[in-house]
């Protein structure tokens, strides 16, 4: 049956009720609507995430503020290998709290990261563990296998998606990161890689497997060699499902086409892509009359780029709010700092970026109605 012209303009007259062509109703797109971050993202079926925070975060405001303005959120710390005090040794307590809170509140929850050689990435006995082995690599194949076991395998089936291998390459060049331990430890960089994914999805066949980088939106020899190392894997058959673009504009800002055009290139190669760590330093902008709202306008850049590329299933903020951003405390960018990066301020008030990430979801929104509107 077709629909009258009458009844078209009816219709669309009336904007909480634009029906997608799915019978899906696009209720943020309505003018009036009060729809937070979180129920825009649902909506458009893209995750709005952020991360968790220190012990006990959970079950105080910044819990409330997360479960009320986003939809997935990421393991900050809690689940990276320093975790562990001795091989094997684990204490699961914070990462039980974020992932009890994902699941109590209806998140998609970001497991973050298996193998990183920087920071708290690498617990404090590896080293000495394979320098006293006779095998170094063999030996760290077996703890790899090990501390997969134990973490995958723990939250199978409930974490969404994990950051497999994190930052594998230099940071400010395309080559392998000289100093990082696997590169040092496998005679291969490639079997370090392989291997990584390989035991992942052994160990949660459901899990969305991603390999995440450090300015590749930003740095074009770094774009091009991340693209050469996915591409290998893939041709290897490696088991790479997506590839994550960190963010943490703190250098340099982002141009958003650029960064739409990088994404949409992973995404050619048949992978999914997502923001997994965006932070804006406001710093970068302040020069700007407004620099709150100048900080807003790369906010919505970023968020319009993903919400541009069909495989781009999610952005998520690095921290919570401006007073507990890690840029304030590493040694490098603390310098440069205060950065007050994040969405909401020291007190949890929304700041402009919020709502113009909002405004990106909307407009995202707003598109796809008026393209499935039956005609
Ligand atoms: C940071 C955490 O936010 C800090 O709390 C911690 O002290 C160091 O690591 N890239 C990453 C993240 O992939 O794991 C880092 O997180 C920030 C840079």
């Amino acid at each position: 049956m077709s629909i009258s012209t009458p009844l078209r303009v009816a219709l669309l007259s009336l904007p909480w009720v634009l029906s997608c062509a799915d019978g899906s109703v696009t209720r943020c797109t309505d003018s009036n609507s009060t729809c937070t971050l979180r129920e825009a993202s649902e909506e458009a079926g893209v995750f709005m995430g952020t991360t968790s925070e220190g012990a006990g975060w959970a079950s105080t405001e910044i819990g409330t503020l997360v479960e009320t303005h986003f939809s997935s959120v990421t393991t900050q710390n809690e689940l990276k290998w320093s975790i562990a005090s001795a091989p094997g040794v684990y204490d699961f307590e914070r990462a039980d709290e974020t992932i009890d809170f994902a699941e109590q509140h209806g998140l998609r929850a970001r497991g973050h990261t298996l193998f990183w050689h920087r920071l708290s990435g690498i617990p404090s006995w590896l080293g000495d563990e394979l320098a006293a082995a006779a095998d170094p690599e063999a030996r760290l194949r077996e703890l790899m296998q090990a501390h997969v076991r134990a973490v995958v395998g723990r939250y199978a089936g409930r974490i969404d998606t994990w950051d497999v291998v994190n930052e594998p390459l230099d940071v400010f060049s395309g080559n392998p990161a000289p100093d990082s331990i696997f590169f040092q430890t496998f005679e291969r960089y490639e079997d370090f890689l392989d291997l990584s994914f390989q035991l992942a999805r052994q160990e949660d066949p459901t899990a969305k497997l991603f390999l995440n980088e450090i300015f590749p939106s930003i740095n074009e020899a770094k774009f091009e060699g991340l693209l050469a190392l996915v591409r290998g894997m893939l041709e290897r058959g490696t088991p790479i499902d997506g590839v994550g673009f960190q963010g943490h504009f703190v250098v340099q800002l982002p141009d958003a086409e650029i960064l739409r055009q990088r994404l949409q290139a992973f995404a050619d190669l048949g992978l999914l892509v997502e923001i997994t760590e965006l932070d804006v330093s406001i710093n970068l902008v302040n020069d700007q009359p407004d620099p709150l709202a100048a900080q807003a306008e790369i906010y919505r850049g970023v968020a319009a780029a993903c919400l541009a590329v069909t495989a781009c299933r999610g952005i998520t903020t690095w921290n919570v709010h401006d007073g507990l951003t890690w840029l304030d405390r590493d040694p490098l960018f603390a310098p440069l700092g205060p950065h007050r990066p994040t969405l909401f301020d020291e007190s949890l008030n929304p700041k402009p970026a919020y709502e113009s990430v909002r405004e990106a979801f909307v407009a995202a929104l707003a598109r796809k109605a008026a393209q499935t509107f039956p005609r």
